[in-house]
């Protein structure tokens, strides 16, 4: 449903723009229908740009995004409104993502007004009213929350409100980009719980970026390890868990303080088990196991 290929983008900076950051690299990848993927990497590898330019809050220089069969970024601005309330995204400040003067109540009911051009409109107050208790019930707030202001509510039931916003016209895809990292951690543990539930009941598929391996592990089916702007590992999580293969994700797993690192794949695996026909010039991966791809350098396939 989501189908990102050679997405690049270079921020420039400085006199004449001489220096140059390839924030995201040619990166490619895609999200099944209902699936959730992880995008993981340290700070500054290039996670959020790679939401920002699928969104458009920002153009990408050159690559594709095929969203449900649409091409996104050749679309025209009236084109990407219309189809832009299919894909939400939620943020690491949820307070920042909600307008301090409004109302939760207010602030749901634009969310809804949103959705479906102007439908819930038609329905009248006293419907939407009715919807906005049961977005709020279904982020396990009570009505009580309706009337508050959002600096009434702690972080992590201002990120339920925004996660209410965000499913409040039934996205197919969820963009979560370190939506619990500013949370404590029995809190992050509640928020990842609902949008497990949440998934489940509405069956939205989920682009889940964070920098801890270990959230991913337990939110997603599939991960994508990124560092300085590229795609180093790519797989499904249990694979890539079980037989971390680039050293990027060895490290970012031993950081993650598992005390006994897992072992990789031998370095000649690819090639004596799967042979040529497996190498994919697109991605510049290469495949290491059944749906488990790394990314090799050139001279040395795999030799790390
Ligand atoms: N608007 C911008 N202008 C210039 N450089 C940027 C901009 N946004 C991000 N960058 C740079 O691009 C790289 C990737 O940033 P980002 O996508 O925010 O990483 P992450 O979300 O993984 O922490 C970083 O080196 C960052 O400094
Ligand atoms: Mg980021």
């Amino acid at each position: 449903m989501l189908e990102v290929r050679g997405l690049k983008k270079t921020f420039y900076s400085g006199t004449f723009r001489k220096s140059c950051t390839k924030a995201v690299d040619g990166i490619s990848f895609s999200i099944r229908k209902g699936e959730a993927l992880g995008l993981v990497g340290e700070s500054g590898s290039g996670k959020s740009t790679v939401a920002r330019c699928i969104l458009r809050f920002m153009p990408a220089d050159s690559g594709s995004v095929l969203f449900e069969g649409t091409e996104l970024l050749g679309l025209s601005k009236k084109e990407f409104t219309r189809i832009r309330p299919r894909i939400q995204m939620i943020f690491q400040d949820p307070f920042s993502s909600l307008d301090p003067r409004l109302k939760i109540k207010a602030s749901l009911a634009e969310a809804l007004d949103s959705g479906e051009a102007g439908k819930a409109k038609k329905d009248g107050i006293t419907e939407k009213d009715g919807e906005v208790l049961r977005l709020l019930k279904m982020v396990g707030l009570g009505p009580e929350y309706a009337d508050r202001y959002p600096h009434q509510l702690s972080g992590g039931q201002n990120q339920r409100v925004a996660l209410a916003r965000a499913l409040a016209c039934r996205p197919s895809l969820l963009i979560a980009d370190e939506a619990t990292a500013s949370l404590d951690v029995s809190v992050q543990a509640q928020t990842l719980r609902l949008i497990q539930e949440l998934r489940e009941k509405s069956r939205f598929s989920l682009l889940f970026i964070c920098h801890d391996l270990e959230l991913v592990r337990h939110v997603c089916e599939r991960v994508a390890v990124m560092y300085a702007g590229k795609i180093v590992e790519l797989g499904d999580v249990q694979e890539v868990f079980s037989f971390p293969s680039h050293p990027y994700t060895r490290q970012l797993l031993s950081a993650g303080g598992s005390e006994t690192l897992p072992e990789g794949r031998p370095a000649f695996f690819e090639k004596e088990v799967n042979g040529k026909e497996n190498l994919l010039p697109d991605h510049g991966l290469v495949q290491v196991g059944s749906n488990h791809f790394v990314l090799c350098s050139r001279e040395s396939n795999l030799d790390y």
